[in-house]
């Protein structure tokens, strides 16, 4: 029986020129390499230059994803955009994608799900590709962070940095085989009981300003191994796997004790974590797609690979999203 699947067709992804290290960070505040280091594993991060957007960034990423797909602009006819820092409330940030790639056909709009932003859009484009609608999507992860922190409060400041990522992602009719390339599982969770745990104290209908990031982080942290963990385990066991068969885990990118403490409780192999969070800090929406670039174009990640994606964020939510590379 055949079945139409959303395949990976490219990976692409954009850094700002500019590197702000830990040290660099404790010449503005009280804090030191040492203290960010232990803490989340941070080396250093990318800040975005004055004249550059989170349009600027996720066009390069969808140009560099594009062209790592073979394919061009014009094959496009969804754009799906996670971000949390778009360049204006409205219109969607997605659409300035899209006008500046030249395409003025299908659909383009914006996800917000903060860092598990990209996962989430992943999974909508599966949805629509899957049910025929549109045919190849560009789904972006892109954010200017640095735009909306508040760089006098040391305990959130020195946790983010600046990037883009994009993947294509093409219906394929196929088998429906689990031994076939595409998106094989996904599974979204939101709980805004937790919303004031990660949040923006700004917004157009509370204050009329941008606001800037406020987080409860020893809280986050609480929740995250063990809704991370659940999430995970319902995605394999949609999908008939476990653990051990993954040959990459990418998980969303806010902090190493987080993600090896996920990996620890699953009984995930460490050497098959893709880790960027030392040179990328977490970069919300962008973490997941960004790394997936680094793995993919150093060789780790190759087609047939079983490729596991997990995020969490402000809200809260969480989800992840199992492929066959
Ligand atoms: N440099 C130096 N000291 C700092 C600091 C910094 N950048 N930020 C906070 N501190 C201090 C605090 O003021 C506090 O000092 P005190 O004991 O004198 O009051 C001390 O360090 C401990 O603070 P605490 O917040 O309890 O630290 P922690 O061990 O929980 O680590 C985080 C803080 C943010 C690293 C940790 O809670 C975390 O990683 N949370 C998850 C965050 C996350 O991933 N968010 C994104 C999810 S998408």
């Amino acid at each position: 029986m055949s079945t139409l699947r959303s395949v990976v067709k490219g990976v692409g992804g954009y850094l700002p020129k500019r590197v702000v290290t830990n040290d660099d960070l404790a010449q503005l505040i009280d804090t030191s390499d040492e203290w960010i280091a232990a803490r989340t594993g941070i080396r250093e991060r990318r800040i975005v230059a004055d004249d550059e957007l989170t349009s600027t960034m996720g066009v390069a990423a969808a140009r560099a994803a594009l062209g790592n797909a073979g394919l061009e602009a014009k094959d496009i006819d969804l754009i799906i955009l996670a971000t949390s820092t778009p360049d204006q409330t409205f219109p969607a940030t997605a659409v300035t994608i899209q006008a500046e790639l030249g395409i003025n056909h299908g659909a383009a709009f914006d996800i917000q799900a903060v860092c598990s932003g990209f996962v989430f859009a992943l999974a909508t484009a599966d949805n629509y590709l899957k049910g025929g609608q549109f045919k190849r999507a560009l789904v972006v992860g892109s954010e200017a962070f640095s735009r909306i922190l508040d760089w006098q409060d040391r305990s959130t400041c020195v946790l983010f940095g600046d990037g883009a990522g994009a993947v294509v992602v093409e219906a394929q009719k196929l088998n429906g085989a689990m031994s076939d390339r595409g998106i094989l599982a996904a599974c979204l969770r939101s709980d805004g009981r937790y919303r004031d745990k990660l949040y923006v104290d700004g917004g157009p209908s509370s204050t009329g300003t941008v606001g800037h990031v406020r987080m409860d982080g020893p809280e986050v942290f609480r929740h995250a191994v063990t809704k991370i963990s659940e999430v995970i385990g319902d995605t394999l066991d949609q999908a008939g796997y476990q653990a051990s068969d993954i040959d990459w885990f990418v998980p969303h990118q806010a902090n190493k004790r987080i993600l090896d403490g996920a990996a620890r409780k699953l009984g995930l192999d460490p050497e098959r974590i893709v880790i960027t969070v030392d040179k990328h800090a977490n970069t919300s929406a962008a973490s997941i797609p960004l790394a997936l670039n680094a793995a993919c174009a150093d060789g780790r990640i190759k087609q047939g690979d079983l490729v596991l994606l997990e995020a969490m964020g402000g809200g809260f939510t969480w989800g992840a999203l199992l492929i066959r590379w």
